[in-house]
C-alpha cells in the first residue's frame, strides 16, 4: 500500500507569508476543480512531460487493482501545458488529502501565454513513491485503465476527461491522446 503524503506536504512552508499562491494542475486538477480559486489561467512548465505512470489505489483503482493516473517526469526540452489556479493557503489542506497517494508538493516556475512567469506549486509523484508504476507499453497502460475502477469512479473517465480538457485548451499531448485512442480500441474489442 502506498505511503500517505498528507503529513509530509503539511510540513512544507515555502509559501508561508503569502496571501495567495499559484497551483499548476496537469492531471485531474485541470478538469476536476472541486476547490475555490481566485483566478484561473492556462499555463505551462518547462522540462516536464505528463505520463500515466502513477498508480491510483484510492481514487481510480483499489490496493488490489490500482488504476493509472498522471504524474510528471523530467524531460529536457519538454513543455507540459495545464491550468494554473490562484488559490489561498487554506485550499491546500483538502488538496493534500486529495493528492495523498504519493504526490508531494514541489515548487516550479510557471509560464503564461503572455510571457509572464510566476513561481507555483505542483503535486508531483516521483519514482520514489510507493505507488509509482512507471513506464509500460501503451497498450498495457490502456488495458489497465480500461479495467480499473475506484471510489472516485472508472479510471477511463479520468483519462477521457483529461483528453477532452486538453483538446479544449488546444494542447497536443501525444501520450494522452495515444492512450485515449487505445482505450477506445480496448473498450470496443470484446474480452474473452
Ligand atoms: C494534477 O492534476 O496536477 C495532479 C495529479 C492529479 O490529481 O491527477
Amino acid at each position: 500500500m502506498a505511503l500517505d503524503t498528507t503529513a509530509l506536504n503539511r510540513q512544507m512552508t515555502h509559501f508561508d507569508g503569502h496571501d495567495a499562491i499559484w497551483l499548476f494542475g496537469y492531471g485531474s486538477l485541470i478538469w476536476k476543480v472541486d476547490f475555490p480559486y481566485i483566478q484561473r489561467r492556462p499555463a505551462h512548465i518547462h522540462g516536464w512531460s505528463r505520463r500515466f505512470w502513477q498508480g491510483s489505489h484510492d481514487h481510480r483503482g483499489t490496493p488490489e487493482a490500482p488504476g493509472r493516473v498522471a504524474t510528471l517526469v523530467r524531460e529536457p526540452g519538454a513543455v507540459c501545458h495545464g491550468m494554473a489556479y490562484r488559490i489561498t493557503q487554506e485550499v491546500l489542506a483538502p488538496l493534500d488529502v486529495r493528492e495523498k497517494n504519493g504526490y508531494l508538493r514541489e515548487v516550479v516556475p510557471l509560464h503564461f501565454a503572455d510571457g509572464e512567469s510566476e513561481e507555483g506549486l505542483i503535486y508531483l509523484a516521483t519514482e520514489e513513491n510507493a505507488a509509482f508504476l512507471g513506464d509500460a507499453p501503451l497498450d498495457a497502460i490502456a488495458e489497465q485503465i480500461a479495467r480499473a475502477h475506484g471510489p472516485s469512479g472508472p479510471n477511463r473517465d479520468y483519462l477521457l476527461h483529461l483528453a477532452e480538457a486538453l483538446r479544449d485548451l488546444e494542447v497536443d499531448d501525444p501520450h494522452v491522446f495515444a492512450l485515449a485512442s487505445r482505450l477506445a480500441q480496448a473498450t470496443d474489442t470484446p474480452r474473452r
